[in-house]
């Protein structure tokens, strides 16, 4: 009998060409499912592949009689119930190597205009203004980035911003010293260090019981006063309250938010309205080429994990064991 992979989201065509070319392989993927929709169809599911819509939680796996494996075409598996997935015995698996570089490339992006009040001087020009002097801005060069959580999509900005000729530094206790050295900066042993010394900070952790809502009152008051904060990680890495109080008071000089505690965020976000923020709606991986390569990584996890018996990028390892 063929295996059947659910869709309900939308995955690039790359992939479900993949999975479409299979032999004994049924591939349902009628684009973006509702929630009722994808309940309907997940008994079915010997397989699923999801962005972030889709929320694989207990009521949905309570019903997935048939599922052997999730995979996230992407990097965060929050939308997923990864304990829950464990005790059903069904392997979770992230594909996190094809955004990397859009990430990157999207958090710098958001930094210069950060830096040189872009998406607000292009308001006041449509408005009708011609406000030079209220825009200007402050070189990257020679200023301090702190690079907080030093996995893939961190050390591909900071290459990116030693082009800019920042001085860079990382705090992240899972990398090796060596790994910072090789790429010409150093890891601060403490996130202390690099708060009073970051002129811009950007967020590349994930979220866990160490780093959720770090940017609170507490840390912000260890920043320098004006300090720039960039976030394309995860929305719960701040405290959305105290980083507005910040930006209100000038403390913070600036924010630049591409993720939300709630996405989409709430209609009384405490950030979203504050004229030193700019903010985009969780773009980072929204490229053709980062939503190809996901695609195709995804579709090629669930093909290895069916006929093969291979899994890789596995995010609730212990679930191996009881194969
Ligand atoms: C990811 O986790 O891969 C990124 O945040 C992008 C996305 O959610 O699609």
């Amino acid at each position: 009998m063929p295996y059947t992979v659910l869709v309900p989201d939308n995955l690039n065509q790359a992939g479900l060409d993949l999975l479409n070319a299979a032999d004994d392989l049924t591939v349902n993927a009628p684009g973006l499912m509702s929630r009722a929709e994808t309940l309907a169809a997940i008994p079915q599911a010997d397989a699923l592949i999801v962005r972030s819509s889709t929320k694989a939680d207990a009521e949905l796996l309570a019903k997935a009689e048939n599922l052997k494996v999730i995979v996230r075409a992407g990097v965060g598996v929050d939308n997923i119930d990864l304990e829950e997935c464990t005790r059903r015995g069904i392997v979770v698996m992230n594909a996190p190597d094809g955004n990397t570089i859009s990430t990157a490339e999207h958090a710098f992006g958001l930094m210069l205009a950060l830096a040189r009040h872009i998406p607000q001087a292009d308001r006041s020009l449509r408005e009708g203004r011609w406000d030079r002097k209220k825009y200007t801005g402050t070189e990257l060069h020679g200023k301090v980035l702190g690079i907080i959580g030093f996995g893939r999509v961190g050390r591909a900005l900071a290459q990116r911003a030693q082009a800019f000729g920042m001085t860079e530094i990382a705090y992240d206790p899972f990398v090796p010293e060596d790994i910072a050295h090789h790429l010409g900066l150093s890891l601060v042993p403490t996130v202390d260090a690099l708060l009073a010394q970051a002129d811009f900070i950007t967020l590349h952790a994930l979220v866990t019981d160490e780093t959720r809502e770090m940017i609170n009152a507490e840390n912000i008051a260890k920043m320098k006063d004006g300090v720039r904060i960039v976030n394309a990680a995860r929305g719960k890495l701040i405290n959305q309250a105290d980083l507005a109080e910040a930006l209100k008071s000038g403390k913070v000089g600036g924010a630049a938010l591409d993720v939300y505690d709630t996405e989409p965020p709430s209609d009384d976000n405490p950030l979203l309205g504050l004229p030193n923020v700019i903010c985009t709606p969780h773009l980072g991986a929204s490229t053709y080429e980062a939503q190809a390569a996901v695609g195709v990584q995804a579709a090629q996890q669930v093909l290895d994990a069916l006929f093969k018996n291979r899994y890789g990028n596995v995010k609730n390892k212990a679930v191996l064991e009881t194969l």
